[in-house]
């Protein structure tokens, strides 16, 4: 498939995105471990988050689609029966990696596989800490590549762990194996990556404790069975804030939407690059904090994105790259390596993108130096199987003379079914 895009009119819309990603995911398996049903709502019909449902669904796990975005998994008390076949994660790393930390607990052996995509991203971040604590993982691919076998074993003990990469699934798949552990586990990550593991497993009933950059959880408690909302997904969002950012005259709305400060880092950059948004919580507190949006659209300037921030916007940084190509001055991203493992190198892949469209952009190992403000035309660019480069680069299409075609965009549907009439809709209103 195929997306064609020209330059847009200025937005003026109130919207709703799809429901989060990573907080779907989360749903579904702490809702699988509970002791009953569990209505989610606003789950994202995304094909990542539609994976974890069906690998639940092998291990034994009834789940009900009761339309509109509701599903009822009826939780099995942490008891997954043995799979029959592979467990196929599709697209998702995120799939892959948490559920290696339920499967590790288990009395069997299961084997995950993936797309091309998924086959070519490192697993022995999650094998270590995993073999740690008692399981058998080994990989069929080169140097930890999936698929990836895991043997499990009931009698996990816990262990402390530093995270060696700042990877919120990394520390999702310790903490959940460390539920059906012996013992206390606990993480310590020197730099704060997405928290919704911990939030979610407070939604649920299991304490958690959290002291500095350590989070603990004793094995033995699991999740007490519990509805969840899912609000919108920031980084989808992500895609039109930039685009609105970027174009004087818009004025775009976003209700709904997941508010967690571990996640809003896009809105922080945006404002530093001279957008006027607004932020209104609607609900707040312990759990999932969510609300509107409120985005003006003017000239941007270049800024710097780095360290501590990079973990808050990995996601996002695609297309804050786009919009650093439309900003005055220059844009530095590093400490960003982590980005070279994702569904593409994206380093390489935005770098390339970018130039091929008049942008001038200079590759570091672990970021991007881009000098805004070139205008950019027109090209054909590839999705690399990434949906995150499709999305990015048809918003740098709204901005560019003449005709802008990405390729391979099916990739789309793994986090935003619905992306493409979006922007339809949005450029006709
Ligand atoms: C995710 C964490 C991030 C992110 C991914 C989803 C999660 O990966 O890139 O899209 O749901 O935990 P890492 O934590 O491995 O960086």
């Amino acid at each position: 498939m195929e997306i064609k895009v020209r330059q847009s009119p200025a937005w003026r819309a109130t919207i709703k995105v799809p429901g989060d990603k990573s907080m779907s995911h989360r749903a579904a398996m702490l809702s699988a471990l509970s002791d009953g049903p569990c209505l989610l709502r606003n789950y994202l019909a995304g094909e990542d988050c539609l994976g974890t449902l069906r690998v639940l669904g092998q291990l034994g796990v009834p789940i009900e689609d009761k339309g509109a975005g509701k599903w009822l998994v009826h939780g099995v008390s942490g008891k997954f029966r043995q799979p029959a076949a592979d467990l196929d994660c599709g697209n998702s790393g995120t799939t892959m990696r948490l559920m290696s930390g339920l499967l590790s607990a288990q009395t069997f052996r299961s084997r995950l596989v993936g797309d091309p995509s998924l086959s070519k991203r490192p697993m022995r971040r999650i094998m270590e800490p995993l073999e740690r604590m008692g399981a058998g993982l080994s990989t069929e691919g080169n140097d930890g590549r999936p698929p990836l076998v895991i043997q499990g074993n009931p009698k996990l003990h816990a262990i402390e762990y530093l995270l060696p990469v700042p990877s919120a699934q990394v520390k999702s798949a310790v903490l959940l194996a460390g539920l059906l552990a012996e013992g206390r586990t606990t993480v310590v990550q020197p730099v704060q990556t997405r928290d919704h593991t911990e939030r979610m497993l407070a939604h649920f009933g299991v304490p958690v404790e959290r002291d500095g950059d350590r989070i603990s959880v004793r094995g033995g408690t699991l999740p007490r069975a519990r509805n969840f909302d899912v609000p919108g997904d920031i980084s989808s969002a992500a895609f039109w804030l930039v685009a609105a950012a970027a174009k004087p005259g818009c004025h775009l709305t976003i209700e709904g939407l997941g508010l967690n400060p571990t996640r809003t880092g896009v809105v922080k950059v945006l404002e530093r690059m001279g957008a006027q948004i607004g932020l209104r919580d609607e609900i707040s507190g312990p759990g999932e904090p969510s609300g509107t949006v409120e985005i003006r659209g003017g000239g941007l300037r270049g800024t710097t994105i780095e360290g501590a921030e990079i973990p808050n916007v990995i996601d996002e940084i695609p297309v804050l790259a786009v919009g650093a190509a439309l900003a005055r001055g220059t844009t530095l991203i590093k400490d960003a390596a982590e980005l070279r493992v994702k569904e593409s190198d994206r380093l390489a892949v935005v770098a390339h993108h970018l130039r091929a469209m008049g942008a001038e952009v200079d590759e570091l190992p672990d970021g991007l130096v881009i000098h805004g403000g070139r205008p950019l035309h027109g090209a054909c660019l590839e999705s690399h199987g990434d949906h995150r480069i499709a999305m990015a680069f048809a918003i740098a299409g709204l901005f560019a003379e003449g005709e802008t075609v990405i390729t391979g965009t099916e990739c789309v549907e793994t986090s935003y079914p619905g992306f493409v009439d979006q922007l339809g809709e949005l450029n006709h209103d």
